[in-house]
């Protein structure tokens, strides 16, 4: 199981994003929050941004979408070329069809699942999914505490996941740090977005250096 390391913009400099996802070029993908302020109480940024990021990007976009109405708007984003974008199941009427758009966009699909939500149903379609996000926090904002009883939603997609023999990565985003990642990593979470533990670091590449080495460690034993 390759570990992945991607760091989230949400905590970084909005004024100099070019130069922000050039300080993270030792990550595996560069993790983008888009928010509506409906979906989620906050606001961030649209498909023009993504776009230009998408250009300046020395890593690949993972595009995390905290914003109502999926099946309308997530095709879009896979359009502008990212290798990976990401809705949640709770803001789509019809997730595998929304799944297949994107990945007949060229990217791959994700499903996130909010704290209260129950991922069982997607696990029963694994085939039409290549990424589970586990949100380990309530979506909306960097800097929160990771919520422990994520783990076991976790653990019983990685069952899923291992027992269907598929290649589908599973990631956990919220509360991720040197204290909480081997926890994630032991539960069977493969993707690791950090936000402020790499964006609110010294040296960002020694952050991300640390958080895989932590991550590996877990998985080797
Ligand atoms: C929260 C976002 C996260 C956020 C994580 O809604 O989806 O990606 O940036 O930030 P940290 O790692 O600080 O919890
Ligand atoms: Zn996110």
């Amino acid at each position: 199981m390759s570990v992945r390391i991607e760091p989230s913009i949400l905590t970084a400099d909005f004024a100099n994003l070019e130069a922000e996802v050039g300080r993270i070029a030792t990550a595996d993908a560069v993790h983008v929050d888009v928010m509506d302020n409906n979906f989620v109480p906050n606001l961030t940024f649209g498909p023009r941004m993504v776009e230009r990021l998408q250009a300046v990007s020395p890593i690949p976009l993972d595009v995390h979408l905290m914003i109502s109405d999926a099946d309308r708007w997530a095709v879009g984003y896979a359009e502008l070329g990212v290798m990976s974008v990401t809705f949640h199941v709770e803001a789509a009427t019809d997730p595998v069809g929304v799944a297949r758009a994107i990945r007949a966009a060229g990217s791959r699909a994700g499903v996130a699942v909010k704290p209260g939500t129950d991922l069982a149903p997607y696990l029963e379609n694994l085939a039409e999914f290549d990424q589970l996000l586990v949100m380990t926090v309530e979506p909306g904002f960097g800097g929160q505490g990771f919520m422990t009883g994520m783990l076991k939603k976790v653990a019983d997609a990685r069952a899923a996941i291992d027992a269907a023999g598929v290649d589908v990565w599973l990631q956990v985003d919220g509360g991720i740090s040197l204290e909480t990642i081997e926890r994630a990593a032991a539960a069977g979470a493969d993707t690791f977005v950090a936000g402020s533990a790499v964006y609110g670091a010294d040296d960002l590449d020694a952050a991300i250096a640390g958080l895989r080495a932590a991550a590996e460690r877990v998985h080797r034993h």
